[in-house]
């Protein structure tokens, strides 16, 4: 049976497997998938190329006004273009990594990356993964599923990742970056990431991608009185 036209918010902490259950999902219920971190990833390429960002993570205030001029989309299903250059791979180095969560605590960044989440869903039916989509981009989400894992668990994940993209990773660099991102992301002053009131935990430190989908399965059926909901598994 055909779910209705919802929308599904995803967040957690960083290297949670948010986008390959969203990915899933996206495809097991014929969703549109957005990435909101993408986005963040991609502003953070923009800053870092046009030399807005230095080292020390100090953003010009010059940003702002640079952002105006900047077209940040998705081609090709999921992947990230900045005008016309496929920018995908270059958003996914530690490069990037070690600078996004200073950009993605500033609030006209984020009101800019929120504005363009919205046009882009604006057809409805749609998965988005991020930080903030259940509490601040979609608060009125039908669903909302908040991510956790062990970090070990984590960093080995994000580690193997950036092995299998060709990147030679150190894993305790890997391991500092997402504790460093989690502990900016957590506690900056606009949109912190935090679990939403309304929002199903799901921890799958020890879960393969078969059994997560059958537990979205049960929350998204059971929403909807075709199930009963599932317990959280925490
Ligand atoms: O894939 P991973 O979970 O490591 O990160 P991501 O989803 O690509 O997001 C990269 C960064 O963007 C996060 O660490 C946050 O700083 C920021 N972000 C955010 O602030 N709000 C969102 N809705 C999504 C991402």
């Amino acid at each position: 049976m055909r779910i209705p036209d919802i929308t599904i918010a995803v967040d957690g902490y960083s290297s949670t497997g948010k986008s390959t259950f969203a990915r899933l999902i996206a495809k097991h219920f014929d969703f549109l998938y957005l990435d909101s971190g993408a986005m963040y990833r991609g502003v953070t390429l923009f800053a870092q190329e046009q030399g807005l960002i230095a080292p020390d993570n100090t953003i010009d205030p010059a940003l702002e006004k640079a952002l105006e001029g900047l077209d940040l989309h998705f081609g090709q299903g999921t992947v990230l273009f900045m005008g016309d250059r496929n920018i995908e791979k270059e958003i996914r180095t530690m490069e990037v990594s070690s600078q996004v969560s200073p950009i993605a605590a500033v609030p006209y960044v984020r009101s800019w990356v929120d504005d363009r989440l919205h046009a882009f869903a604006a057809s409805g039916r749609v998965i988005m993964d991020g930080r903030d989509i259940g509490t601040t981009v979609f608060p009125n989400a039908e669903v909302k599923v908040f991510m956790t894992a062990r970090p070990e668990v984590r960093a080995q994940r994000r580690y193997d990742e950036l092995v299998s993209k060709g990147e030679h990773p150190v894993f305790e660099e890997v391991m500092k970056n997402l504790q460093e991102r989690d502990y900016i992301d957590s506690h900056r002053e606009t949109s912190p990431l935090r679990r939403a009131e309304d929002a199903f935990e799901l921890n799958n430190s020890d879960m393969g991608l078969t059994e997560e989908v059958a537990w979205a399965e049960g929350l998204i059926r059971g929403k909807f009185g075709l199930l009963d909901a599932p317990e959280e598994i925490g």
